[in-house]
């Protein structure tokens, strides 16, 4: 082996390494990505068809591709679809995605204007955390969309999207408010709208947290801070 090639060899596996004792299961997803070219959203949705690739698909109504503007310099990426959404197979419609209209409507904007999308594009049963073996396999598509829209920036909505596109797991109010790296872009995690909506008499506070975290979006972006928040 030439001290190159052993080099080379050394720090993958050094960082492979880094990765299992973090737990960052995930972390190898762009990797896998790679096997999907990035094309346009339409060429992209042709190639998941009638998708068969994880079992998510036996449950399913419909395939929840992700909506809105593919010029948008903002995208927003939730967990997976949920009842409402399985039903009429576009993302963040049912009570949680009431509040993201509400909380993008704070930032100046109109939904029609940013992209929305999920780490999984079926609808877990019961709602359940996707698993790992169906984010490795729908995360090709998501980052052959982003590839596509090149946002200025990501907004995930909760842990599971932090798990699969930055790779780490850490209680949301201890990782949110500060911009991250997916392959050249800023991500900002911040809470996920059903969280926001499970709060009772402590929603203010959280989605006052969460009006930070998407403050520092708008100013990254150059968008006026108005009023906005709840
Ligand atoms: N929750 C999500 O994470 N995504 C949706 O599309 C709806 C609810």
């Amino acid at each position: 082996m030439s001290d190159d090639f052993e080099d080379t060899v050394n720090e993958i596996r050094e960082y492979v390494q880094y990765q299992i004792d973090s737990g960052l299961r995930y972390a190898l997803a762009p990797v896998v990505s790679d096997r999907l070219s990035p094309g346009r959203l339409d060429e992209i949705r042709e190639q998941i068809g009638d998708c068969r690739r994880c079992k998510l698909s036996g449950s399913r109504t419909n395939i929840v591709f992700g909506e809105g503007d593919p010029d948008s310099r903002l995208m927003f990426i939730g967990e997976g679809p949920g009842r409402d959404e399985d039903i009429e197979g576009r993302p963040f419609v049912g009570r949680a995605g009431q509040l993201l209209t509400k909380m993008i409507a704070a930032m100046g904007l109109d939904r029609s204007r940013v992209y929305i999308a999920n780490i999984v594009k079926c609808r877990p049963p019961k709602n359940r955390d996707p698993e790992d073996d169906e984010v490795i396999e729908c995360i090709q598509f998501l980052d052959a969309q982003i590839a596509a829209i090149q946002p200025s920036v990501i907004v995930t909505l909760g842990r599971v999207a932090v798990k699969a596109l930055l790779g780490f797991q850490a209680p949301m109010g201890k990782i949110r408010g500060q911009f991250y790296d997916r392959n050249g872009i800023p991500v900002m995690p911040t809470f996920h709208p059903s969280f926001l909506l499970r709060q009772g008499p402590n929603d203010r506070k959280y989605k006052g947290m969460a009006w930070e975290d998407l403050k520092q979006v708008m100013s990254l972006l150059n968008l006026p801070l108005g009023r906005g928040g709840e």
